[in-house]
């Protein structure tokens, strides 16, 4: 067994074999390092110019939205494979609200409830429509990004979200 830690949510994935992707925060394979050589960007002090905090702020707001809406439709799930896909991809948008946090070293806001279809069908367009919203949104925000760790980030972040859109695809 190995010690592996993802560079993007600074959490320590334990296994046999490199994960393909982070099962915390989803980050693509190159960013999960052998431990010691693990420098996360969570850990460090950047500093950030005024439109990267505001742009990490609507990143806040747009995870902790998303994070609610899934919980939603996972507890509308007609399958348990579908419920359970929205309660992971529900955590994963949580972390990335947690990685923003961290850069800006202000505390999680707390989550509203938010409601969502009765039917799967209808939650995977509106899945589908948050993603591509979250994807473009990060991609303008990654160009924006003056903090190289901050451009880094966001590029992580909108291949994430995209990889989510691939994921409901397969579902209709
Ligand atoms: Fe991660
Ligand atoms: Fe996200």
């Amino acid at each position: 067994m190995k010690t592996y830690i993802c560079e993007i949510c600074g959490d320590a994935y334990i296994g046999e074999e490199r994960p393909s992707d982070c099962p915390f925060c989803g980050a693509a394979k190159n960013f999960i390092k052998d431990g010691v050589e693990a420098r996360p960007f969570v850990n460090q002090v950047i500093e950030l110019s005024e439109l990267s905090r505001k742009n990490l702020e609507e990143t806040v707001q747009l995870e902790l939205h998303a994070n609610a809406v899934y919980l939603c439709m996972a507890g509308k799930a007609k399958t348990y494979e579908i419920k359970a896909m929205y309660k992971r991809i529900a955590k994963v948008e949580l972390e990335h609200a947690n990685i923003a946090c961290k850069l800006m070293k202000i505390a999680l806001p707390a989550v509203n409830p938010e409601l969502c279809s009765d039917e799967d069908a209808e939650n995977f367009a509106e899945t589908i429509k948050l993603e591509e919203n979250a994807t473009a949104l990060y991609a303008k925000f990654a160009k924006e990004a003056t903090e190289q760790e901050i451009k880094i980030i966001f590029t992580a972040l909108m291949q994430i979200e995209a990889s989510h859109i691939t994921l409901i695809k397969n579902y209709l």
